[in-house]
């Protein structure tokens, strides 16, 4: 996929893409067996600390929690809607049993500014640079349908991720 720098100043991301159109996220570092990538579809865009920043949610039971754990970085990756069925697949399989990242078809390619890959066939990476998590707390659960989401109890542990480097298609770029 032909994509090019894009500046925060230029970054222009519709959020409504993440529940839609889902995204790939990826930690770890790029060799083999050392990253790992799941399909997400609840997360969040936004300002803090004068940073553009993304939040993900994250379950503890995720094979993908364990490089988050020990990197320093994530991508997130938005594909085309042709490459779907690799997403639903990377959504469903783990990564604890087995290589499903080839099985998938998508082809890791280096970042610019952080050790974990994006793929090549994305029309978004965006690098971020984690800088704060928390694990949801149930008892702050305003709403008791909320925990209708959790019959295992596995709360979500959020990651912010400070966005280093977006590179693109013009659809991203203002
Ligand atoms: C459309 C879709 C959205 C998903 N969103 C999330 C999410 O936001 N957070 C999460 O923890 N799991 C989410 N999942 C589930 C993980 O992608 C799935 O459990 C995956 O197999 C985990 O892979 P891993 O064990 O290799 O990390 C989603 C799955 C799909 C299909």
């Amino acid at each position: 996929m032909e994509r090019s720098p894009i500046s925060l100043e230029d970054f222009r991301f519709d959020q409504s893409i993440i529940a839609k159109r889902w995204m790939l996220l990826t930690a770890g570092a790029f060799s083999p067996g050392a990253f790992n990538s799941m399909t997400i579809s609840w997360g969040s865009v936004g300002q803090i600390w004068n940073k553009t920043f993304f939040q993900v949610v994250v379950r503890p039971t995720r094979h993908t929690m364990t490089f988050l754990e020990a990197g320093d970085a994530f991508t997130l990756c938005v594909f085309p809607e042709s490459r779907k069925k690799a997403l639903s697949l990377l959504g469903a399989k783990s990564g604890r049993n087995g290589d499903k990242i080839a099985e998938s078809g998508l082809t890791p390619v280096p970042s610019t500014r952080v050790a974990t890959p994006g793929f090549d066939e994305a029309e978004l990476i965006v690098e971020c640079r984690k800088m704060y998590w928390q694990d949801l707390d149930p008892s702050h659960f305003l709403e008791p349908e909320i925990m209708d989401n959790y019959p295992k109890k596995d709360f979500h542990r959020a990651y912010f991720g400070e966005v280093l480097a977006v590179s693109g298609t013009d659809a991203y770029r203002a």
